[in-house]
């Protein structure tokens, strides 16, 4: 790692190590991203090798310039624009047939593409300087939790990448809404940023994905998207989602908490503002108020990762509702506990 940088000399310094084939990590208004030239094969393969990543499972072209959708794209199909001109720039990724101008590796073989332009002024300004589509999945180590601080980004990957611009952190904190335009109805495969009511609204026939709602695990037959399958979002403990209405999911993880305990063994709780205080013998983290989802998601991967840092044995981590954002928060937390969920 040569760097931690942020400021405009430090970009045009990161745009040229894009050009160059190196990595660089950037932070966009969902999570930061870990960069490199979408058209350069060996530096995409490098990505892949950095964060650990299955090569299965592609990243996403983030753009600055809507142009550059039909420069690298095969087929843009006419209900894209709306959307484009709705929400980005911003967190919502479309899936599109390819072009052949891509890569093979930066699409990881499949014939679609995904693409973002995300909303911050830093990743804007990096994708502009480089002068090409930058192929980004999230700044982890596969399997993590995604990172929405550059000290994040550093604790998984330092010494593996070139640069780190640090933007602080990051506004959402959940990534970007996958959204599959190459079919019809088009279908939504990851829910983020955006939420599945306010697609709705431009786009009345979009669907769910079943497993974006699911409670269990994909099997490689069904997944849509590469990245549905694979081990996500989890901290070194055991995490166990209680979900249920909230006086019997309190209940629940008091009980499960004092079993744990009798067994000897350290307890986590992922609690939110509102019932921190229930929780007797345990460590306590707060997403933040049951009245505020978007703070919830902001802090979700923040707290999951700042378990790692204590001793807890496993982390019982408490359910929100499906509403808007929340939707994201339960998809992210059903994978960080590998559908280990409990129902009060
Ligand atoms: O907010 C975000 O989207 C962040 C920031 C950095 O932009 N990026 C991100 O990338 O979350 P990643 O690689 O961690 O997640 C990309 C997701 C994966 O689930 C992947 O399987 C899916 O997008 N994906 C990529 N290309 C796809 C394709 N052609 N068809 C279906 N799903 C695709
Ligand atoms: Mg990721």
């Amino acid at each position: 790692m040569n760097s931690v940088v942020s400021g405009f000399e430090q970009i045009q310094v990161a745009a040229r190590v894009i050009q160059r084939g190196g990595l660089v990590a950037f932070p966009t208004e969902t999570v930061y991203g870990l960069g490199a030239n979408a058209l350069d094969s060996v530096a995409v393969l490098a990505l892949f090798k950095a964060k650990n990543r299955p090569l299965d499972n592609p990243p996403i072209l983030h753009v600055s310039d809507v142009n550059q959708v039909y420069q690298f794209v095969g087929e843009v199909p006419r209900n894209a624009g709306v959307l484009m001109r709705q929400f980005w720039p911003g967190p919502l990724t479309l899936v599109f047939k390819r072009s052949e101008a891509l890569p093979k590796e930066s699409t990881a073989g499949l014939d679609t593409v995904a693409v973002r332009m995300p909303n911050h002024s830093v990743a804007l300004a990096l994708i502009k300087q480089s002068g090409v589509p930058i192929a980004a999945p999230s700044a982890n180590l596969s399997g993590n939790p995604s990172p929405t601080l550059a000290q994040h980004v550093y604790d998984d990957l330092a010494g593996k990448i070139d640069v780190i611009l640090d933007g602080g952190s990051t506004s959402i904190g959940v990534e970007s809404t996958v959204l599959d335009l190459s079919v019809n109805p088009p279908v939504l495969l990851r829910p983020g940023g955006v939420s599945f009511e306010a697609i709705r609204a431009v786009l009345p026939d979009v669907v769910l994905h079943p497993f974006v709602i699911s409670e269990q695990e994909v099997t490689v037959k069904q997944a849509r998207s590469p990245g549905m399958m694979h081990k996500h979002y989890a901290p070194n403990a055991e995490v166990i989602l209680v979900e249920g209405n909230l006086s019997e999911m309190i209940n629940k993880i008091i009980d499960l908490s004092e079993q744990y305990i009798c067994e000897g063994k350290k307890v986590g709780v992922l609690a939110t503002d509102e019932t921190r205080n229930k929780y007797f013998g345990c460590t306590v983290k707060s997403m933040g108020s049951r009245s505020n989802l978007n703070l919830i998601a902001g802090n979700l991967f923040k707290e999951l990762r700042a378990f790692n840092i204590t001793s807890v044995d496993v982390i019982l981590a408490e359910s929100v509702p499906l509403d808007g954002i929340g939707l994201a928060v339960m998809n992210r937390l059903r994978k960080a506990s590998g559908y280990n969920i409990i129902k009060a």
